[in-house]
């Protein structure tokens, strides 16, 4: 049997790659990693204490030896987390494996999906938007520096995951 190409999904937190991974997982029946779920279960212990005992920098490393151990393997869904593009060697170790889309959405939708909760720490801040916004404005281009986009702002996982399968289908032909 042939291998079957990954598909990354790419964006800002709250973009909605974890509910697009288990909308595709589902559909096209390949198996879903989660990074961020994933690095919580090895490291024993959710991602806001990673960053709060051993900093942020060693998460950075955590999810790019993940990135590559990922990469180097077939037929997966793989939800990153919303840094992953702040190492272009993890977005290029991926675009080998399979297909990688960028999630799209405003500050105001993000802050919608997102602002009642408390385990993402950069957002633990009185001033969410504004957060929201410092860190898009930071990172903004390299999300749109990834070929395949999806602005996901007026659209449900599914109708997401309607766009991705159609992207995902063409490329095995
Ligand atoms: C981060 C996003 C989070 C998580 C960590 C850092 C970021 O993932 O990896 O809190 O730097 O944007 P989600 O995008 O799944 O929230």
């Amino acid at each position: 049997m042939h291998t079957r190409a990954n598909i990354v999904l790419i964006g800002f937190m709250g973009t909605g790659k974890s509910s697009v991974g288990r909308c595709l997982a589902q559909r096209l029946g390949l198996q879903l990693v989660d990074m961020d779920t994933l690095i919580e279960s090895r490291q024993q212990k959710p991602i806001s204490r990673i960053f709060e005992e051993d900093g942020e920098p060693h998460f950075r490393v955590l999810e790019r030896a993940l990135a590559q151990e990922l990469a180097g393997q077939s037929g997966l869904v793989i939800s990153t987390g919303g840094g992953i593009v702040l190492n272009p060697d993890n977005v290029s170790d991926f675009a080998r494996s399979g297909l990688v889309v960028c999630l799209q959405a405003s500050p105001e939708i993000i802050l919608q999906r997102v602002g009642h909760e408390t385990h993402r720490p950069l957002l633990a801040t009185g001033d969410k938007l504004g957060r929201i916004r410092e860190l898009l404005g930071k990172r903004q281009a390299l999300y749109d520096a990834v070929p395949h986009q999806v602005d996901t702002n007026a659209l449900t996982p599914d109708q997401v995951a309607d766009q991705i399968v159609a992207l995902y289908n063409q490329r095995a032909r």
